[in-house]
């Protein structure tokens, strides 16, 4: 594993997806840009990734779906406890924004995906998944600052193209609302707006902190994290109906 973080030079870091920006630059141009487009290439990639390929094509199962939440759910738990520890730090503190937690919704998906909460406890988590979620751990330590990263991954996702997943879930699975609490925001009154709200905060995290670089190096390993786990879901449940004719998994 390479650990981009510890090897950002001054003016920037050439990663196999490209350069990453020296702090300057990325003030200048934004941090939520230039998260987004050093991502880009990684979006691509995990939408075509294992499970979620599968959710697309209508391929997927319940099982495999309520796996992914499984193990999700440690990530969020994860990420929501970082960002509640650090509510008074300069830079997290702008993304401190409840309304958009989803542990507790997908506490409730999984009650109702299987059967209740010990059952769903029980599940063991893939080693994926406890390897997301120790990352993100790691990331709260010191001053945070890298869990802007996980939170960009997750939360912007669920609130652009998790929307779209939602529909597929309730169309191709049949999964009632009950199952898809991960895309209702109950507390948001009109995503978009919110999601703009969101990078403005991002943005201005980027001036609290003197190592933006950090950030979005996270950006991309949340995004290897999500391909990663996404393939193991895949292959936990006995792989899709026909191969995706994807290459293999990224190290993370
Ligand atoms: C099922 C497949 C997916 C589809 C169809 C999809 C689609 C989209 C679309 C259309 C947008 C742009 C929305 C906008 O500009 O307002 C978007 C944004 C985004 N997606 Fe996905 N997505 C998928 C999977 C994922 C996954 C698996 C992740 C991460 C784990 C992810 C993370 C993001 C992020 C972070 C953004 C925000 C980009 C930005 O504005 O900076 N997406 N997605």
């Amino acid at each position: 594993m390479t650990d981009d973080v510890d090897t950002v030079a001054e003016g920037g870091l050439d990663t196999e997806w490209g350069a990453i920006p020296g702090a300057d630059e990325i003030r200048r141009i934004g941090l939520s840009n230039a998260l987004r487009e050093v991502t880009a290439p990684l979006h691509r990639r995990a939408e075509r990734a294992g499970v979620i390929s599968d959710i697309v094509r209508g391929r997927s199962s319940r099982s495999a779906y309520a796996l992914l939440l499984r193990n999700l759910h440690l990530v969020y738990a994860e990420i929501e406890r970082g960002l509640e520890r650090h509510r008074a730090s300069p830079a997290v503190r702008l993304i401190v924004l409840p309304e958009v937690y989803r542990a507790d919704a997908i506490a409730r998906d999984l009650e109702t995906l299987y059967g209740s909460a010990e059952a769903a406890d029980a599940v063991p988590v893939l080693p994926e998944g406890t390897a997301y979620a120790e990352a993100v751990r790691a990331s709260a330590e010191g001053d945070g600052v890298r869990l802007i990263g996980h939170a960009y991954t997750r939360y912007l996702g669920d609130l652009s193209g998790g929307q779209t997943v939602s529909q597929v879930l309730a169309k191709t699975l049949g999964l009632d609302a009950g199952a898809r609490n991960l895309y209702r925001f109950a507390g948001i009154d009109g995503l978009d707006a919110f999601k703009q709200r969101y990078r403005d905060a991002i943005d201005r995290a980027a001036f609290e902190t003197d190592r933006p670089d950090a950030i979005l190096a996270e950006g991309m390993r949340a995004f290897r994290f999500n391909i990663a786990l996404f393939w193991a879901v895949q292959d936990a449940v006995g792989g899709a109906s026909e191969p995706s004719g994807e290459p293999a998994p990224p190290p993370v």
